[in-house]
């Protein structure tokens, strides 16, 4: 990877990535989002594409728990992700999913269907095409659970994201709109059992990556400590 050419469009070293990953409402993608939007980079939102895959099986009536039938059916859907940190888009077979992915069907569904080792063998195909296109020219912070560890291992700039459980499911039942804080607790405290448990690509601290609480900190002072990692990190470049 070339970390000395600088794009003319951004100022950012050509060939940059990002990699956050975090549990379930550690801010991952408000802090993503608005490091690229101040970077001037691209952004990947790798849930999203493993949502609207749990989403296209719902639709089609396949059970999620069935890992063979899922195993199956997996490389059909088109599933084609957008990259602008201000307007992300996701779509599957040219649907926008964009508001289905976040309903309660799908966040039953999405860890299991995580775990199947076929589902992450082919949204890993399509995230490193998104990834190879986009540091072509510029650079991409890409948010997930297995970045830093499996998708990109190379990147010079990996950030682990954590928070407590309660500010977690503050944020989320906010984002969400629901009140429910115990069941939006425990809805993500379970999502983190089967991310972390898995036996392909769980939920690590990938090597070199800096962990992040997040717990005290207000998004933008996130954001400011991600942008310094960065600087860090091109000046070392
Ligand atoms: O970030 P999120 O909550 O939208 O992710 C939804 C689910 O997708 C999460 O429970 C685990 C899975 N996921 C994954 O297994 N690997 C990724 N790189 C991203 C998400």
């Amino acid at each position: 990877m070339d970390h000395t050419a600088h794009s003319p469009r951004t100022g950012t070293t050509v060939g940059l990535v990002i990699a956050v990953d975090g549990t379930s409402g550690s801010g991952k993608s408000s802090t993503s989002r608005g490091v690229a939007t101040r970077l001037g980079l691209r952004y990947l939102d790798t849930g999203a594409m493993f949502r609207a895959m749990t989403w296209w099986l719902l639709r089609e009536g396949v059970d999620v728990h069935d890992a063979v039938a899922v195993a199956r059916r997996c490389g059909e859907p088109d599933i084609l992700s957008g990259t602008d940190p201000q307007a992300p888009t996701i779509t599957v077979d040219g649907v926008d999913v964009a508001v289905e992915i976040r309903g309660d069907a799908v966040n039953a569904a999405v860890s299991p269907v995580s775990a199947v080792p076929e589902v992450r063998r082919r949204l890993l195909e399509l995230q490193r095409v998104v990834i190879e296109q986009e540091t072509r020219t510029g650079g991409i912070v890409v948010e997930g659970r297995d970045i830093g560890s499996v998708v990109a291992p190379d990147a010079p700039v990996k950030v682990y994201l954590s928070a407590d459980p309660e500010a977690r499911a503050v944020r989320r039942a906010a984002e969400q709109g629901v009140s429910d804080l115990a069941a939006t607790q425990e809805s993500l405290l379970a999502r983190d059992r089967i991310d972390s448990g898995r036996a392909t690509a769980p939920l690590v601290m990938a090597d070199g990556a800096v962990h992040i609480d997040t717990t005290p900190y207000s998004l933008e002072e996130v954001i400011a400590l991600v942008v310094d990692l960065v600087a860090d990190a091109e000046a070392r470049a």
